[in-house]
C-alpha cells in the first residue's frame, strides 16, 4: 500500500519546488557551488520509519545544525551547571554571527549563535583539540547512525575566510570563556560545520532527539536522556536566530537551520523532520525549508503547544476481577467468597504517555473507586511513557491507599525501561518498592489471595473425599466406598505429577494438602502457568469421561499429598451404583459450565 504520509510529502515537495526565493550562501566561497534547485524532505518517526522525497540523499554540510548536538555533548561531558557558567540560554534576537556576549561576564548569550557554539566546542571532553574532535566525531556518528565524513574543501574555505569567527574566538579567550587555545577550538568548530549529511540523516538526528536520545534505527543511545530537554529548549528559543520568535509562533517546533540549506525540526515523542534546499532568506535560513515546515505544522497539527490529548485517554478501561478473575480454580467455598467480593479488585488498564496530568487523572479514579476497593491492579502494558512526576504521583497514591488498607500493584512493567526506570526513581530511600507482576493473571491471583486472607483462611488440609466438589450430593456411603479405592500419594516440591500430551492412565487426583501449578506449553518450549490449585481441589477428572491425553502439565509447588483414584476402578464401582457416576458427572458438567461462563465474561471484558 502506498502510505498516505508519503503521498502527502510528495505533494508538498512538488508544491514548493516552484519557490525560488533566496540565494545560496556565498560568504564561504565553497558553499556557493551548491545547486540552488536541490530539494529534499525527510520525516523519520520515533520507531525509525523514514519517509523521503526529492534529493533526500544529496549530501551537503551541516553547518550550524551541528551546534545543538555539540552542545549536547558538552552538557553530557561537563554537566549543565558548568556549561551554563560559560554559555547562557537567552535568545539574542541577533544574527548567527553577531558578537552577542554578556556585557559583564563576556559569556555568549546562547549556544546557537556562533560565539556560543565556539565556546561549547571548546567544552567537549578531550585532552587537547584532537581528542575533542574525536569526541565530536563519535557523537555525530552515533546520532547519524553511521560514520561521518568532513567536506575538506568547505572546511578549508571556511577556515581561510572565517575572520569574524576568529575575532569572536579571541574575544571568548579574552573573557576567559574559552580556556585553551581558541584557534584550535575554532578549527574544530569549522570542521563540525563541514560534516557531510543528507536530509535523511538530518531527520534521523532530529528523530533521535524526539526519541529521548536513542537512535530510532540503531536502537543505541546517542545522547544521555537528561541532555535532550535542555537542547530542545535552546533550539526552541534560539535555533532560528532572529527568526526564532516567528518560527515558534508559526511552526512551533524546536528547530535548527544551517547555511548549507538544511533545517531540522523535532516533534518530541513523535518524529524528526529534515528539509534541504540551499536557497537562503535574508536571515540565513532555507526559504523552502521554512515554507515546508510551516505547511507541515499547519496541515498535520504539529505545533508543540497545540491542544494536548485529554488526560482521560490514559485510562483505556476499568473492570474488576468479577469480570476477569485469575485462572486459578477456587474451591467451592472460595468461589462463593469471590462471587461476593471479586468486584473489590479493580483493574485499571492504562495507555499512552502517563505524564503529570494523566497520572493525576488515574489517581483521582482510584480515589473515586476506593470506597468499594480492596486492591487496584494498574496494567501498564500499553503505557508508552511515564514522566518522573507521573511516577511520583502514582507512588504517593500507592502509599496513601496502603494506609487505608488498599493495595496498589502493577502489572507488565518488567523489562520496559521507559516505565520501570521512572517508577524506581520515584521511590524514596527505604521504600521496599512496588509489587510488579508478569501478567494480569498473577496479579489477580495475588489480589484474590489477599481477599481470602482477610475473609477466609485456606484449608491447609482436607480430611475427607466427601469435601471435594466432585462428590457434592453423593450419598455418604458411596463416597466412602470410592475412598476405599483411592491411594494416597506424596509428591516432592517441583515434582512433575502430570505431563502435557502424555497418554492418560486414568488417574484422577484429589489434593489433600499442598498446592500445585497447572501449566500449558506455549511457543519455544516455554510454559505458561494457567492456574494453581490447593487442598480440596481435584485435577485430571476428565478421565471420568474416558481415556484422553493430558491437556496440561501439573507440578507440585511444595510438598503435596493427593488421593489418587483410577477412573477404571471408579467405573467398576459405579456399575453397581449408577447414581454415583450420574451425580459425579452432573457435578463435573456444572463446574465446566461455570468455567465456560467465566471465560465468556473475560472475553466480553477483553473485547470491550
Ligand atoms: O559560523 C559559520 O559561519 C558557519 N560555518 C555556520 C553558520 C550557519 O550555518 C548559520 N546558520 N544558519
Amino acid at each position: 500500500m502506498q502510505l498516505p504520509m508519503q503521498d502527502y510529502l510528495a505533494e508538498l515537495h512538488s508544491r514548493f519546488s516552484s519557490l525560488h526565493e533566496g540565494e545560496v550562501a556565498s560568504y564561504i566561497p565553497e558553499l556557493a557551488k551548491a545547486n540552488p534547485d536541490w530539494f529534499g524532505i525527510s520525516v523519520v518517526t520515533v520507531d525509525g520509519y523514514a519517509y523521503t522525497v526529492g534529493d533526500s540523499d544529496q549530501r551537503f554540510t551541516m553547518q550550524s545544525i551541528s551546534k545543538p548536538f555539540v552542545y549536547a555533548a558538552a552538557l553530557a561531558d561537563r554537566g549543565k551547571e558548568a556549561v551554563l557558567r560559560k554559555v547562557g540560554v537567552e535568545p539574542s534576537g541577533d544574527a548567527f554571527n553577531s558578537i552577542s556576549l554578556h556585557h559583564q561576564t563576556g559569556a555568549p548569550l546562547n549556544p546557537m549563535i556562533n560565539a556560543g557554539a565556539i565556546a561549547t566546542t571548546s567544552l567537549v571532553a578531550g585532552d587537547g583539540a584532537e581528542a575533542q574532535w574525536r569526541r565530536i566525531e563519535e557523537t555525530m556518528a552515533a546520532l547519524i547512525g553511521h560514520g561521518i565524513e568532513v567536506d575538506e574543501a568547505v572546511y578549508r574555505s571556511e577556515s581561510e575566510t572565517g575572520f569574524r569567527n576568529r575575532a569572536i574566538a579571541w574575544m571568548l579567550k579574552n573573557f576567559g570563556i574559552v580556556e585553551g587555545d581558541p584557534m584550535s577550538s575554532l578549527e574544530n568548530y569549522f570542521r563540525q560545520c563541514s560534516i557531510l549529511v543528507s536530509c535523511r540523516d538530518l531527520a534521523l538526528m532530529a528523530a533521535t532527539l524526539a526519541n529521548c536520545g536513542v537512535h530510532p534505527v540503531t536502537g543505541k543511545r546517542a545522547l544521555p536522556d537528561e541532555c535532550v530537554e535542555p537542547v530542545l529548549s535552546v533550539m526552541a528559543t534560539c535555533g532560528m536566530y532572529d527568526y526564532a520568535g516567528s518560527w515558534l509562533y508559526e511552526v512551533g517546533m524546536p528547530a535548527k537551520s544551517g547555511v548549507g540549506g538544511g533545517i531540522i525540526a523535532v516533534l518530541p515523542g513523535q518524529c524528526g523532520i529534515g528539509v534541504f534546499s540551499p536557497r537562503l532568506d535574508a536571515k540565513g535560513n532555507s526559504s523552502r525549508g521554512i515554507a515546508v515546515c510551516r505547511q507541515l505544522s499547519q496541515d498535520l497539527g504539529l505545533h508543540v503547544f497545540a491542544r494536548a490529548a485529554p488526560p482521560q485517554l490514559v485510562v483505556r478501561s476499568v473492570y474488576t476481577a468479577a469480570e476477569s478473575p485469575s485462572r486459578r480454580l477456587p474451591s467451592r467455598e472460595k468461589a462463593g467468597y469471590l462471587a461476593e467480593n471479586a468486584h473489590r479488585i479493580k483493574f485499571l488498564s492504562l495507555q499512552g504517555m502517563l505524564a503529570m496530568d494523566g497520572a493525576e487523572y488515574v489517581v483521582r479514579q482510584m480515589q473515586r473507586l476506593s470506597v468499594e476497593a480492596d486492591s487496584f491492579i494498574l496494567d501498564m502494558h500499553q503505557v508508552t511513557g511515564l514522566s518522573d512526576s507521573g511516577a511520583r504521583m502514582l507512588h504517593q497514591a500507592r502509599v496513601n491507599l496502603h494506609s487505608d488498607g488498599i493495595a496498589v500493584v502493577l502489572s507488565r512493567v518488567r523489562g520496559r525501561g521507559h516505565v520501570e526506570d521512572p517508577l524506581r526513581r520515584a521511590l524514596p530511600r527505604g521504600d521496599r518498592g512496588f509489587l510488579n507482576f508478569e501478567d494480569n493473571d498473577v496479579a489477580a491471583e495475588w489480589c484474590e489471595n489477599r481477599l481470602f486472607e482477610e475473609g477466609m483462611a485456606d484449608p491447609r488440609e482436607v480430611s475427607l473425599l466427601a469435601d471435594f466438589p466432585l462428590f457434592r450430593r453423593v450419598p455418604a456411603e458411596l463416597v466412602e466406598a470410592t475412598a476405599k479405592l483411592a491411594t494416597l500419594q506424596r509428591f516432592a516440591p517441583n515434582q512433575a505429577i502430570l505431563a502435557s500430551g502424555q497418554a492418560g492412565d486414568g488417574s484422577i487426583y484429589f489434593i489433600k494438602s499442598g498446592t500445585v501449578s497447572v501449566l500449558v506449553p506455549v511457543q519455544d518450549s516455554a510454559h505458561q502457568r494457567i492456574t494453581s490449585m490447593g487442598a480440596g481441589m481435584s485435577f485430571g477428572e476428565m478421565m471420568i469421561l474416558g481415556p484422553a491425553a493430558r491437556s496440561a502439565s501439573v507440578y507440585a509447588d511444595g510438598e503435596v499429598v493427593c488421593w489418587v483414584l483410577m477412573a477404571q476402578d471408579f467405573d467398576r464401582l459405579s456399575e453397581g451404583f449408577p447414581l454415583l457416576k450420574i451425580t459425579v458427572l452432573e457435578n463435573l458438567a456444572h463446574d465446566l459450565a461455570e468455567r465456560l461462563q467465566q471465560n465468556n465474561r473475560l472475553i466480553t471484558v477483553l473485547a470491550s
